[in-house]
């Protein structure tokens, strides 16, 4: 019996099994609002028979967005355009998930293919802002967030979770990974507040936990909130694994549901020892010491690398990104592979055997 093709119940929402299709920016949006680029890209791998698809990450505002062509939710005009999106994922019996972002001192980029450089305001950029006046590589500095701004900023993360849930999500992912906004206040090597914001632990997290606890204030109960994290920052002095198990009790503690463990983006220039499920450990680690379901993310590739990792406890869930780029029907072929007995969609039940 395949354990990566077995049902796994969050709250009151059972997925079908545990491969997730992972967040993925598409830098293909105009003014915020998904489009049918995104319709088909989502919609493709929800056909292709993965569990949860959960849309690229989404800015609360429009200053939060990693480039002018992300996708946001901050009026009713994104609610709507999503609305179709989630009801085709839906229609194939998959979850539609998103995940909500502010980027913080890496916002106002370029799109990578076009070089993904700093965006000035003359080019359709914008003055960002963080924890602090550090700047990111060779990014300008963002300008340091008052009292006032991280007020805001939560509204704007709750607001985007009505909307969300408005639009037909039934996962929300609030993303503090990857170097952007809440990863740059729980990093010691972007957050130098001196305020209740800053210093110790507790301090730089005050802010991605109060997010927290306002999104799953708004996230109905019978559905589940995720967190993905960077468990470290792969940098001397940063954000580390002992700090993401502390941090992940916390929001276990305020009812998220599952942390999905990622790693870096905080620093540029760092070794990163990338291979086959490099950050599965993390996912382990934090799984067994912060009593939380985990999610692993990374290198995985192979429909056995999946099924291991699940069989052997390191995560509930896999999510999986270029290899559904590469082909949205892996999980379809995986089922295959491991003799897995799965559905596939009608249309397309002549090309199974
Ligand atoms: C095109 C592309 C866009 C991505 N966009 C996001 C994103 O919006 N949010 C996020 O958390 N990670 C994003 N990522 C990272 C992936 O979700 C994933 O964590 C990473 O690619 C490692 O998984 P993989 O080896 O299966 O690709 C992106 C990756 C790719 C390839």
């Amino acid at each position: 019996m395949s354990q990566l093709f077995s049902p796994l119940r969050l709250r009151e929402l059972e997925f079908k099994n545990r491969i997730f299709v992972s967040p993925m920016c598409q830098y293909s949006a105009q003014d915020g609002i998904p489009n049918e680029w995104h319709f088909v890209h989502l919609g493709s791998r929800a056909v292709g028979g993965g569990a949860l698809v959960v849309a690229e990450a989404t800015g609360v505002s429009p200053e939060g967005r990693i480039s002018p062509a992300d996708t946001g939710i901050w009026s009713d005009a994104h609610t709507r355009a999503f609305k179709p999106i989630t009801a085709f994922i839906k229609s194939q019996g998959v979850v539609p998930g998103i995940q909500i972002a502010h980027a913080g001192r890496k916002a106002s980029t370029d799109a990578p293919w076009r070089g993904g450089k700093p965006l000035d305001q003359s080019h359709g950029g914008w003055q960002t802002i963080g924890p602090s006046p550090v700047a990111f590589g060779h990014s300008p500095a963002p300008r340091e967030m008052s009292q006032k701004d991280i007020e805001t900023a939560v509204e704007q993360f709750a607001d985007a979770a009505r909307r969300s849930l408005e639009a037909g999500f039934e996962v929300i992912e609030i993303h503090m990974a990857h170097g952007y906004l809440l990863h740059q206040f729980l990093s010691p090597l972007s957050n130098l507040r001196t305020d209740e914001f800053g210093g110790g632990l507790e301090n730089r997290a005050q802010f991605p936990l109060r997010v927290a606890a306002a999104v799953r204030g708004i996230w109905p109960a019978n559905l589940p909130v995720f967190v993905r994290i960077s468990a470290t920052d792969w940098a001397e002095g940063g954000w580390d694994l002992a700090q993401s198990i502390l941090l992940s009790k916390w929001l276990r503690d305020l009812g998220v549901d599952l942390i999905d463990c990622s790693s870096g983006g905080l620093v540029p220039g760092v070794t990163i020892p990338v291979g086959p499920g490099y950050q599965v450990p993390f996912a382990a680690a934090i799984r067994k010491e912060a009593g939380i379901a985990t999610g692993a993310v990374g290198m995985i590739t192979e429909p056995q690398q999946a099924e291991d990792i699940i069989s052997n406890g390191e995560s509930d869930a896999v999510f999986l990104a270029r290899a559904l780029l590469r082909d949205p029907y892996w999980p379809l072929r995986a089922a295959k592979a491991l003799a897995a007995d799965i559905a596939w969609p009608d249309q397309y039940l002549r090309a199974r055997d």
